[in-house]
C-alpha cells in the first residue's frame, strides 16, 4: 500500500534510538530511508550491534550511551526508548538525568502500566515530555539483523497519553509513526494492557507452554517429527525472544493473571466434556470459535492488506463512459437478510439460510443475536445455520448492541426486544444516532414498553426488560416497513391480537416469512395482524438477489446506448417493484423471465435493454414501492428528456442521508438542474459534466452518482464511499462485470 510521500523537511532533528533489537532499528531504518529525521543516532552497549546497524545503513550514528548526546538534544529531537520491558525504567533514570524538559521521549515496550509507574515514580508524575507507545508490529526473529523498514506498515500504534502530556510532543510521535506507516490509535494504559493480555501476551504462553510440555515428554524427537502444520502453525512464536516474553510476563502480572484463570476455567469445561462425551458442547465450542476467528480473520485482511480501510475514506473515481453488458448476479437482499436471521434465532431447531448479504447492515444484525447467545454458524458464500433459541431463549447481551448503520437492525429489533425479559441498549454510528426512533417508540410504549431515547428521539435507545406487553390496533401515521414490522415483532410476546394499518403498501417481508416459519399473520384491509403467545419453527431460506442493488443496473443499461443486461434471480415481490414501474414509465426496456416462486417469494431474472427515458410525475402510489431506489431513479431522470417530478417523498429525508437534499446537490454539481421540494424534487433531463460530489456516507448516494459517470463528460470523483460495504460489498467488481470502471482512491486524513 503506498504512503504518504515525505515532500516537506522533516520534522524531527535528531531522532535517538536508544536499543537496536528488532523494533528499534525497524523504526531507525524506517524513519532514516523515509527522511523523516535529519539524523538518526543509535545506541546500543554492544559495539557489535552498531557495527552492523551503521553497515546496514539503518542509523548514521553510533553511541555507546545516552550521555554521550544527551546535551545536544533540544524540542525537536525525539528519543525512542526501545530496550526490553524491564530494563525501561532503567533509561528513563538516565533521561530524567541527562535530558532537557523540551526534548520529547517515547518507549516501544509491549507494557504500559509498569512502563508509566516506572515514570511517575522516577519524574514525581507522568512527564509531559513523555509519550508511552507500542507498535503492535513485531516478529519472532529479533535483533538489529532483523531490521525491516517496512516492520510498520499498516500495524497498530497505541499510544497511552494522559492528560498531562504535552500537544506538541504527542504530535511529533503521532506524526513519526504515521510516517512509518502505521495507524495510530490512542486508550488509557489500563486498556490497553487488558487487551494486550488477552490478545499477544496469553497466546505467546500458550504457545510457551505447549512447546515446553511436548519437549518435556518422553521420545519427543519422535512427537515432533509427525508435528505437522497446525503444530506449526500454532507454535511459531514460541521462537520469540524470551527475554522479551519473560519481562512482559512480570510487567503485565494482573492483566495477564485474570486472563490466563478465565482460560484454564474454559479448559477445565473442555476437559470434562471430552471426558463425558458432551458433544453438543464441544459442537458449539468450535463453531462459535471458527465463526468469531474467520470474523476476526476478515478484519485482520482489512488492516494489514487494504491499509486499514476502515479507518480511511474512500473515494470512487469513476471512469466516464462504457457500456453495460452481461448477467450479474447482485448480492442477497437486505431487508430479507435481517428478517431471516431475527426469525430464524427466535425459531426452534436448525434453520439454513441461504443467500444472505454479507454486508455490514445484515452482519450486525448476526452479530447482535449472537451477542444474545445464538449459535449461528457462517456466514460461508452466503450459507448460515441458525441454531434457533426459540421466543423466550435469547439471553442478556454483555454490553450493548451495536447497529452501525442500520436502520433496519435497530427499529426491527427495538420491537423484539421490548417483549424481553432482560435489558437492553442499541447504538449505532453517526448517521443512525442522528436518525428518528420515535416512530418506533410511540407505538411500542403504548403496548406497555419501556424505551428510552436520546434526547430528540434518537439512538441509543434504552430498552427495559420484565414488561408484559399488551397488544394494539396501530394505524401508521407514515407508509413505514419498518415500523410496521417492529409492532409485530412486539406483537409476538404481546397479549392478545395485534393489527398494524397503513397508508400504503410497504414491502410485506416480515409478513410472508413469519409464514415461512409457521407463524400466522392475516392481512386484510391494508392491515397486517397476528397474535401473541405462538412458536415459530425452524425453516429454509433462500434469499433471493436485492432488487435494491440490482436498481444500479437497472439504471445503468437503461441510460447508457448499446447497453443490454440481465441480472439474475432477484426478488420481485409486489411492494419492491416500485423501480421497475417507475422505469417502464419513463420508457425502459425491461422484461422479466424465469419467474418463480421462493419460499413464499416471488423471484425473476431481469433484462433491461437501453431506451430512450422521458421525463415523467412519478405516481404518489409508487413512492413507498421503490423508497430505497430514488437515488439510481434520479440518475435516470437525469438522463430523460424532459422534466421529472417527484412528489410524497418527505420519508427520503430521513434515509441515511436526506437523500432528496444530497442527490440535488450532487446534481448541480454536475450540471443537472435539480431543485429539491419539500418533499420531493424536480429534475430536469441533460447532459451530466463531471465533478466532485458528496455521498454524504450514504450507501445509496455513493452507488447513484457512479452509474451517472456510464453517461459523464468527464471524471466524477464521488467521496466518502465506505458505507457501500453496508448494503454491496462488492459492488466495484459487479460494476466492472458490466463495463463500469471504478478507481479507489483511500484518503489518508
Ligand atoms: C426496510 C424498510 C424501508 C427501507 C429500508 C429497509 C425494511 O424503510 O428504506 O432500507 O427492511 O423494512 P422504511 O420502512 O422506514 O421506509
Amino acid at each position: 500500500m503506498s504512503k504518504r510521500a515525505k515532500e516537506s523537511a522533516p520534522q524531527i532533528n535528531r531522532l535517538v534510538v536508544i536499543g537496536l533489537g528488532l523494533i528499534g532499528s525497524s523504526l531507525a531504518i524506517a524513519a532514516r530511508q523515509r527522511g523523516l529525521a535529519k539524523h538518526v543516532v543509535g545506541i546500543s552497549r554492544r559495539t557489535s550491534t552498531l557495527e552492523l546497524a551503521l553497515e546496514a545503513g539503518i542509523i548514521d550514528e553510533a553511541r555507546e550511551s545516552l550521555d554521550e548526546v544527551a546535551a545536544e538534544l533540544g524540542p525537536s529531537d525525539v528519543v525512542v526508548i526501545g530496550v526490553p520491558t524491564l530494563t525501561v525504567p532503567a533509561v528513563l533514570k538516565d533521561c530524567r538525568r541527562l535530558l532537557a524538559d523540551d526534548v520529547t521521549v517515547t518507549d516501544v515496550a509491549s507494557v504500559k502500566g509498569s512502563v508509566c509507574r516506572a515514570a511517575h515514580d522516577i519524574y514525581g508524575e507522568l512527564p509531559r515530555q513523555f509519550i508511552p507507545g507500542h507498535p503492535i508490529a513485531g516478529s519472532e526473529k529479533s535483533g538489529v539483523t532483523a531490521a525491516n523498514r517496512n516492520l510498520f506498515e499498516n500495524h497498530r500504534v497505541i499510544l497511552t497519553p494522559n492528560s498531562s502530556t504535552g500537544s506538541e510532543h504527542l504530535s511529533l510521535v503521532e506524526g513519526l509513526w504515521t510516517d512509518v506507516g502505521a495507524v495510530v490509535s490512542k486508550m488509557s494504559t489500563e486498556e490497553h494492557d487488558g487487551i494486550l493480555a488477552a490478545t499477544s501476551h496469553l497466546p505467546h504462553f500458550l504457545a510457551y507452554s505447549l512447546v515446553d510440555t511436548l519437549a518435556g515428554m518422553g521420545d519427543n524427537r519422535e512427537i515432533f517429527r509427525y508435528a505437522a502444520g497446525g503444530f506449526r502453525d500454532f507454535t511459531r512464536i514460541a521462537a520469540s525472544d524470551p527475554v522479551m516474553w519473560r519481562d512482559i510476563a512480570l510487567a503485565n502480572r494482573e492483566a495477564i493473571l485474570t486472563i490466563l484463570d478465565q482460560v484454564m476455567g474454559n479448559f477445565q469445561t473442555l476437559r470434562k466434556a471430552i471426558d463425558g462425551g458432551d458433544q453438543q458442547y464441544l459442537m458449539d465450542v468450535f463453531t462459535q470459535a471458527r465463526d468469531a476467528r474467520n470474523h476476526f480473520s476478515k478484519l485482520l485482511e482489512d488492516k494489514s492488506l487494504q491499509g486499514s480501510m476502515k479507518d480511511k475514506r474512500i473515494n470512487y473515481h469513476i471512469v466516464p463512459g462504457g457500456k453495460a453488458q452481461g448477467t450479474v448476479r447482485v448480492p442477497g437482499d437486505k431487508s430479507m437478510s435481517h428478517r431471516s436471521i431475527m426469525l430464524g434465532s427466535l425459531a426452534e431447531g436448525m434453520t439454513e439460510v441461504t443467500g444472505f448479504l454479507e454486508g455490514e447492515d445484515s452482519l450486525a444484525t448476526l452479530q447482535a443475536f449472537r451477542d444474545m447467545g445464538v449459535l449461528i454458524e457462517g456466514p460461508e458464500q452466503g450459507r448460515l445455520v441458525i441454531h434457533g433459541v426459540g421466543l423466550h431463549g435469547l439471553k442478556s447481551p454483555e454490553k450493548p448492541l451495536y447497529m452501525g448503520n442500520s436502520g433496519t437492525s435497530i427499529r426491527l429489533l427495538s420491537g423484539l426486544l421490548a417483549g424481553q425479559s432482560f435489558d437492553t441498549e442499541l447504538t449505532g454510528d453517526t448517521s443512525l444516532s442522528g436518525r428518528p426512533m420515535g416512530r418506533v417508540a410511540d407505538p411500542l410504549v403504548s403496548m406497555g414498553a419501556v424505551i428510552d431515547t436520546a434526547k430528540g428521539g434518537t439512538p441509543p435507545l434504552k430498552i427495559k426488560g420484565g414488561q408484559q406487553l399488551k397488544a394494539i390496533d396501530y394505524v401508521m401515521p407514515m407508509a413505514s416497513a419498518q415500523v410496521k414490522s417492529c409492532v409485530l415483532l412486539a406483537g409476538l410476546y404481546a397479549k392478545g391480537e395485534t393489527s398494524v394499518t397503513e397508508p400504503a403498501p410497504t414491502r410485506d417481508h416480515t409478513e410472508r416469512m413469519l409464514r415461512g416459519f409457521g407463524y400466522p399473520v392475516s392481512v386484510s384491509d391494508s392491515a397486517a395482524r397476528l397474535s401473541g403467545g405462538g412458536r415459530l419453527e425452524a425453516a429454509r431460506i433462500d434469499v433471493p438477489a436485492d432488487i435494491s442493488s440490482a436498481a444500479f443496473f437497472m439504471v445503468a443499461a437503461s441510460i447508457t446506448p448499446g447497453s443490454d443486461i440481465t441480472l439474475h434471480h432477484v426478488g420481485v415481490n409486489p411492494t419492491r417493484i416500485g423501480v421497475i414501474n417507475i422505469l417502464r414509465q419513463m420508457g425502459a426496456q425491461i422484461s422479466l423471465t424465469n419467474e418463480i416462486e421462493i419460499g413464499g417469494e416471488p423471484v425473476a431474472d431481469i433484462r433491461v435493454q437501453y431506451a430512450k427515458l422521458e421525463g415523467i410525475e412519478i405516481p404518489e402510489s409508487q413512492v413507498p414501492l421503490a423508497i430505497d431506489e430514488f437515488p439510481s431513479i434520479f440518475i435516470a431522470a437525469a438522463c430523460a428528456q424532459g422534466e421529472t417530478i417527484l412528489t410524497g417523498a418527505k420519508e427520503l429525508r430521513v434515509k441515511e442521508s436526506d437523500r432528496i437534499q444530497s442527490m440535488a446537490d450532487g446534481l448541480n454539481t454536475l450540471g443537472i438542474n435539480a431543485v429539491a421540494t419539500d418533499d420531493g424534487i424536480r429534475i430536469v433531463g441533460g447532459t451530466i459534466g463531471s465533478g466532485r460530489v458528496l455521498s454524504h456516507h450514504d450507501h445509496r448516494i455513493a452507488m447513484a452518482f457512479a452509474i451517472a459517470g456510464l453517461r459523464a463528460q468527464g471524471e466524477i470523483i464521488v467521496e466518502d464511499c465506505n458505507n457501500v460495504a453496508t448494503s454491496f460489498p462488492d459492488f466495484i467488481n459487479c460494476a466492472a462485470t458490466v463495463g463500469l470502471v471504478i478507481n479507489v482512491e483511500t484518503v489518508n486524513d
